[in-house]
């Protein structure tokens, strides 16, 4: 058989079997035996040197061309099986939609984070603005500006944890008042706000104390704000809160920066008009009062035009009572199955 002879009869078999293969490994192994380095036609290449120079090109030529042919063979089966391939693997991986799915567990924000949010939707509501100050403070302005000199006895109402000497973990939300004084325009008009945000004091945990814990501030500055319009916007807080037939209680009471001063209790069951005064059950949840003159001067706000009032409430506090929570640590231990009760 002349070499032209046998190169023509390869073509033929190996075309045969490109087209019936069907994986690529087959393929592959077709394609490194026919025109691998140990392959006929490398061989054929390799033996032209004992042809005669005439025969040399011809061969030369038509060896390359059935090699061309049978690589372009090789390719296009190539892409018929990954094609092929692919389809299988498409149709393998149809998605059943009537499969249950993986249930994604979903979280919600904390308890008292609620409350805080549902103190911030409130009071936002009432024309308040919403202002956020640093947890490490000046003493200047947790105790100074709010009327307590550095020798003020009642600055061991709030044992507090000190950074540097001015410098301390804010133990009240109180030091936002002087802040925001400080910042407002009263030209602009009245400043109303409420300041939420995470208090520390050098207390020992236990039951009902955390040495961290949650304070949400109300200002109100303008001319002419009496305690009716602090006790009026104070029992709308609680029954928003705790609901509509619970009242509230003020008892006179001492803060430094507040002058008179009340503690304010709410009822813990609802008050109707059958409901006997000494049958309520009081609970104390907050401290307010009228800004004191010293604190308004203090800010730069004058106290011959100017004064409001202020309360400073626990959000901890509020949701114990709320939910029925005797243990203000669990608030802070991340226990998913406490928390989760909350959703
Ligand atoms: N800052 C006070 C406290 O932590 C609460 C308070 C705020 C009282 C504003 C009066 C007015 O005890």
């Amino acid at each position: 058989m002349s070499l032209k002879d046998t190169l023509l009869e390869l073509k033929q078999t190996v075309l045969n079997k490109i087209s019936v293969v069907e994986d690529l490994d087959s393929l592959n192994q077709i394609r490194i035996e026919t025109l691998g380095k140990k392959g006929p036609i490398t061989e054929v290449l390799r033996g032209m040197k004992d042809l005669t120079a005439q025969e040399r090109p011809q061969v030369g030529a038509f060896a390359n061309e059935i090699r061309d042919v049978l690589q372009t063979a090789v390719e296009e089966r190539k892409r018929v099986i990954e094609d092929k391939v692919l389809t299988a693997k498409l149709s393998a991986e149809t998605i059943d939609v009537t499969l249950p799915g993986n249930q994604i567990a979903k979280g919600n924000a904390h308890v008292i984070q609620q409350i805080i949010e549902q103190l911030e939707d409130q009071f936002m509501g009432m024309g308040y603005q919403i202002a956020e100050g640093p947890e490490v403070e000046e003493d200047r302005y947790n105790f100074e500006m709010m009327n307590l000199p550095k020798d003020h006895p009642a600055r061991d109402m709030q044992d507090t944890f000190y950074i540097t000497d001015e410098i301390l973990m804010r133990t009240q939300t109180s030091p936002m008042q002087a802040r925001m004084m400080e910042k407002h325009d009263f030209s602009k008009g009245a400043l109303k706000m409420i300041s939420p945000g995470r208090v520390y004091r050098r207390d020992t945990d236990d039951a009902t104390h955390s040495h961290q814990f949650h304070q949400v501030e109300g200002l109100v500055i303008d001319k002419n704000i009496t305690m009716a319009d602090l006790k009026g916007t104070l029992l709308k807080m609680a029954q928003e809160l705790f609901g509509e037939k619970h009242q509230i209680r003020l008892r006179p009471s001492y803060f430094p920066f507040t002058e008179p001063s009340v503690e304010v209790d709410v009822s813990w069951d609802e008050v109707t008009d059958k409901t006997q005064p000494e049958d309520i059950k009081w609970i104390e949840v907050l401290g307010a009062g009228m800004v004191h003159p010293n604190v308004l001067a203090m800010a730069g706000v004058d106290p011959e035009i100017y004064g409001g009032f202020a309360f400073g409430l626990g959000p901890d506090r509020f949701a114990m009572l709320k939910y029925g929570v005797d243990d203000i640590r669990n608030f802070y231990l991340n226990d998913v199955r406490f928390l989760a009760q909350f959703d």
